[in-house]
């Protein structure tokens, strides 16, 4: 039995069984400072059917309960405050862990409903960009929290792989690639052409409209555009993959936009039935007036259909495929509006289900206070950033324990965990900057200190050589250790609140916070001292180790046992 149905048994017995443990489970909440307890039970629940106001409520339950499982119990206004034993709080916080391991805060909050999650979604011939390793690595988490929880995530890598700058590339490789020079350097060269085609097309216009052609010769399905768009593609895919597998980031689908160019004639079958279609400057619009949005464009003059058709193609296909409890996309904040049409367009079109579509929004990472742009060639390769990070986290290593055996595998871990984590810590909306020092410190709210904290676990216990725990034995009411055992048992809830918010930093937060409580623990107490007390306080360092690996696993971060 852990704390929450504790408290809810006894409740439940005071009040003869009007209200199940069960019922009274869901109920119970952590007050926001200790001196109203550990839990507290909020009694409005109970005032319809007693009949008696929330406060008497407290105040009679709060007697009647019986207290000697308790340290104490007390009713202030409407609620009854649980101050709970230390000791049994611990021994059923650390038995709970050790028995469900790895599964420890696991719950049911989606019945294995599918969840397609839009992430990543780079764009062939261009770099992958800061943008999208923010979406790929928040997407994977926000996938291991739902799966935590309950529901069956499907990551869909939506790729780029359709649209007008491919006529671009197309004429550009036609004035001035070679096919040896793109099997060179794909990516740099591609976007060397991509990036000089902007600068050129300023000073002649005519070079866009030879791009438009190229591209409506590619949605015609013409032999030369589409053997130079596979090509495209395949040699992109190479180097995203290269950076996914870096990033341990794996995925169900590569249904890009070019996946539904046989979808979109429906899409435009159903505006045009609803008489949603109209006619603005040549194009096939649909009017967003009563959404306070701007109009939606469906069709251009010349038939080349856009971003949204696409994607209004995708959002069907997804909810006949997968019959989707919820439809999340990672996309920046520089596409709410793009998302919020889509809704609406999806709305006009009488599809109830469009309100389960969630745009999950994040903010920018600027570099040294520099927005990037593929367009200006300001851009930071990925690999790049991975490569210099796992090198730094190297150095580290080098000084603090040169004699690690795996030295290569540790700092890889502790490299491109450290890029993962410092993303997740930010609060998705916020946008931050990019100092790679600052990111690999093995100190401050990073991912190497929580990786290091939990290291230092797993050394105690090596040294301890203790690998099995007495759990009839690991009640400890050790003052020093209770933050710890409060964080602990808080993992459920938090992991709770991130999937509801779909905020992968509340998860990296608290292990900031649970590691940096066992810092305190472990330079305060004798942990390894030989005595009764043993078994207990390495069952909690066990416990840490266990969440704090746990945590690191669902933001998609590995643990290295020794570093
Ligand atoms: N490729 C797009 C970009 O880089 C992102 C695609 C997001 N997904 C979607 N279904 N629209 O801006």
């Amino acid at each position: 039995m852990n704390n929450r149905e504790q408290v809810a048994q006894a409740i439940s017995e005071a009040l003869d069984g009007q209200l199940t443990v069960e019922d009274i489970v869901v109920k119970i909440e952590q007050p926001k400072t200790s001196d109203l307890g550990d839990l507290a039970f909020p009694t409005f629940v109970l005032a319809k059917t007693l009949h008696k106001a929330p406060n008497l409520i407290a105040a009679d339950l709060a007697d009647k309960i019986n207290q000697t499982t308790f340290e104490k119990v007390q009713a202030v206004g409407p609620y009854v405050n649980f101050f709970l034993k230390k000791g049994n709080f611990a021994a059923t916080t650390l038995a709970a862990i050790l028995t469900d391991k790895d599964q420890y805060g696991a719950q049911n909050l989606g019945n294995g409903g599918n969840v397609p999650i839009d992430m990543s979604s780079p764009n062939i011939a261009k770099p992958m960009s800061m943008g999208h390793l923010r979406s790929t690595v928040i997407g994977n988490a926000i996938a291991n929290i739902l799966s935590k929880t309950g529901y069956h995530p499907i990551k869909i890598n939506h790729l780029g792989d359709w649209g007008t700058q491919f006529g671009k590339l197309m004429q550009a490789y036609k004035m001035w690639g070679t096919e040896a020079e793109v099997k060179a350097d794909p990516i740099n060269k591609l976007l060397e052409y991509y990036v000089r085609f902007h600068k050129e097309a300023k000073e002649h216009p005519e070079m866009d409209e030879d791009a438009r052609e190229w591209f409506k010769k590619l949605e015609d399905g013409d032999e030369e555009a589409t053997r130079l768009w596979k090509w495209f593609r395949s040699e992109s895919l190479k180097s995203f993959m290269r950076i996914y597998d870096e990033l341990g980031v794996k995925f169900d689908s590569y249904n890009g936009e070019a996946f539904y160019n046989d979808k979109m004639d429906e899409v435009v079958q159903i505006l045009e039935d609803k008489h949603l279609l109209h006619e603005s400057k040549g194009a096939e619009v649909v009017d967003l007036d009563k959404y306070d949005l701007n109009p939606a464009l469906i069709k251009k003059s010349d038939g080349a259909t856009l971003y949204i058709t696409r994607d209004l193609a995708a959002a069907i296909y997804r909810k006949r495929e997968y019959k989707f409890v919820q439809s999340l996309y990672v996309v920046g904040a520089e596409q709410i509006n793009h998302f919020k049409q889509l809704k609406a367009v999806l709305t006009e079109m009488g599809f109830d289900w469009a309100d389960q579509i969630h745009h999950i929004p994040f903010g920018l990472i600027t570099l040294n206070g520099q927005k990037l742009s593929t367009r200006s060639g300001r851009v930071v390769l990925l690999e790049d950033v991975l490569k210099d990070s796992i090198d730094l986290a190297m150095k580290q290593i080098e000084a603090k324990n040169p004699s690690l055996a795996n030295k290569n595998e540790v700092a890889h871990e502790v490299g491109v965990g450290a890029v993962i984590f410092h993303d997740l810590k930010n609060e998705r909306l916020n946008s931050f900057d990019f100092n790679l020092e600052e990111v690999v410190r093995f100190e401050g709210d990073t991912g190497p200190y929580v990786q290091y904290a939990r290291a230092r676990a797993e050394s105690m216990l090596r040294k301890a050589n203790k690998t099995t725990f007495d759990l009839d034995d690991i009640s400890i009411d050790d003052p020093a250790a209770w933050n710890t055992i409060k964080a602990l048992s808080e993992f459920g809830d938090v992991i709770k609140r991130a999937a509801t918010e779909y905020e992968p930093s509340v998860v990296a937060k608290y292990a900031i916070n649970l590691a940096r409580e066992f810092n305190k623990y472990y330079a305060n107490s004798k942990v390894l001292v030989e005595d009764d007390g043993l078994n207990a306080r390495l069952a909690l360092v066990k416990s840490v180790s266990i969440v704090l690996k746990e945590s690191l696993r669902l933001l998609g971060v590995e643990s290295p046992d020794e570093m």
